[in-house]
C-alpha cells in the first residue's frame, strides 16, 4: 500500500509518520518539501502530487491550527481547513484511494455539558472551527472512502505546549491563573496516530465503517485541571524540579480576551468510534503522564 502523508512536521503529523510506517509505502511531506508539493495553499500543485503518486491512502495531518490568527486571516484558514481537504477528497475519489483527516471540538459552539456525539448539530464559535467544519462537509460531499477524527486538546512531547508552557511558568512565579470554565480531554498525538493506524487497516477489510468520529482521551478536565495535574505529576515524576508555584488560581475564559471565542464544553462522545473499532481509550492522565516523563 502506498500512503502520502501530508503536514508530516506537525504535532500529529510527526506520530503518524511512526505509525504508518508499518502499514506500507510512506511518502511523507510538509509545506516545503520540493520533489513533490505538500503545501495546502497550491492547490493544483497539490492535486498534481496526488495524480503524480497514486496513493492507496492520504493522510492529512496539516492544517491551519493558529486559532486566534485565524480571526484575521479567515481566508487562509479556509484554503488551507477547508478547500485543500477538499482537493485532497476529489483526488482521492478519482483514484478510489482512502482519505484520512482530522477535525476538531471547535466545530460546536461549547453550550451545555454533555459529551457531543457525532450527530449533534456544529455551530462553530470561530473562523478556525468554521473552515474545519467546512473541510469536513467538502470530504464528505466529494469522496466516500474517509475517515474524519474530530479531536480536542491535542499535546506531544515534541514541539511548545501546554504542559510545557504550565511547568516554565510555575518555576518563574508564585502565583499561575489558569482558566476552569472550558471543560474537554487533552488528547496525545501518539494515542491519535496510533488509533488512525488502527482504523486504517479495519476501513480497509471493512470500508462500510468509513465516516466521522470523535477521537479523544477518556475523561474530562478543565485547563486548571490539566495545569495542576501536571504540576503534581512533574513534582512526582523529578523531585529535583523547584516548583515556585503555590497556587493555580481559577479564573473564567473572560479572564483571557483573545481574538477567537473559544467553547465552554469541548467534551466528545467516543462511543461510536470504541463501539465502531474495538477500542478502549485510555484517561487522559495517562499519555500526559508519559509525555511528562519523557520531557522531564
Ligand atoms: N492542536 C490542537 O489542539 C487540535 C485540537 C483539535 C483538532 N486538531 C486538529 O488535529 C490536526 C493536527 O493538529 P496538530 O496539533 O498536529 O497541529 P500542528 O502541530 O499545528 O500541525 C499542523 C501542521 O500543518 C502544517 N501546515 C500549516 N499550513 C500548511 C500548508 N499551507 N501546507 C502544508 N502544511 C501546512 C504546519 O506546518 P508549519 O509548522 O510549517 O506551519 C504543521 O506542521 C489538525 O487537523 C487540527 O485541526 C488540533
Amino acid at each position: 500500500m502506498k500512503i502520502l502523508l501530508l503536514g508530516k512536521n506537525g504535532q500529529l503529523g510527526w506520530e503518524l509518520q511512526r505509525s504508518l510506517a508499518p502499514l506500507g509505502e510512506l511518502i511523507a511531506l510538509d509545506r516545503h518539501s520540493t520533489e513533490f508539493c505538500g503545501d495546502l495553499c497550491n492547490l493544483p500543485s497539490l492535486a498534481a502530487t496526488v495524480q503524480r503518486l497514486r496513493p492507496d491512502l492520504i493522510v492529512n495531518a496539516a492544517a491551519h491550527t493558529a486559532v486566534d490568527k485565524a480571526e484575521s486571516e479567515p481566508e487562509w484558514a479556509r484554503l488551507i481547513n477547508a478547500s485543500a481537504p477538499g482537493v485532497l477528497a476529489q483526488e482521492a475519489h478519482k483514484l478510489g484511494a482512502w482519505l484520512v483527516h482530522y477535525s476538531t471540538d471547535y466545530v460546536f459552539d461549547g453550550s451545555g455539558s454533555a459529551p457531543w456525539t457525532e450527530a449533534d448539530r456544529p455551530a462553530p464559535l470561530n473562523v478556525y472551527g468554521q473552515t474545519k467544519l467546512e473541510g469536513e462537509q467538502l470530504i464528505a460531499q466529494r469522496c466516500k472512502k474517509y475517515l474524519i477524527f474530530r479531536t480536542s486538546w491535542v499535546y506531544a512531547a515534541r514541539g511548545g505546549n501546554f504542559a510545557k508552557t504550565m511547568l516554565r511558568l510555575a518555576q518563574e512565579r508564585e502565583r499561575l491563573t489558569v482558566i476552569d470554565d472550558q471543560w474537554g480531554a487533552p488528547t496525545g498525538a501518539e494515542l491519535i496516530a496510533d488509533v488512525s493506524a488502527h482504523a486504517i487497516r479495519q476501513v480497509l477489510q471493512h470500508p462500510q465503517d468509513a465516516g466521522l468520529y470523535h477521537l479523544a482521551a477518556s475523561g474530562q478536565t478543565t485547563w486548571n485541571g490539566y495545569a495542576q495535574h501536571v504540576l503534581a505529576q512533574a513534582a512526582r515524576a523529578q523531585p529535583a524540579i523547584k516548583i515556585a508555584a503555590k497556587e493555580v488560581a481559577p479564573v473564567p475564559t473572560s479572564a483571557f480576551p483573545t481574538p477567537a471565542q473559544r467553547p465552554h464544553n469541548s467534551r466528545l462522545n467516543t462511543a461510536k468510534l470504541q463501539a465502531t473499532f474495538g477500542l478502549k481509550l485510555p484517561a487522559w492522565q495517562q499519555g500526559v503522564d508519559r509525555m511528562l516523563t519523557e520531557i522531564l
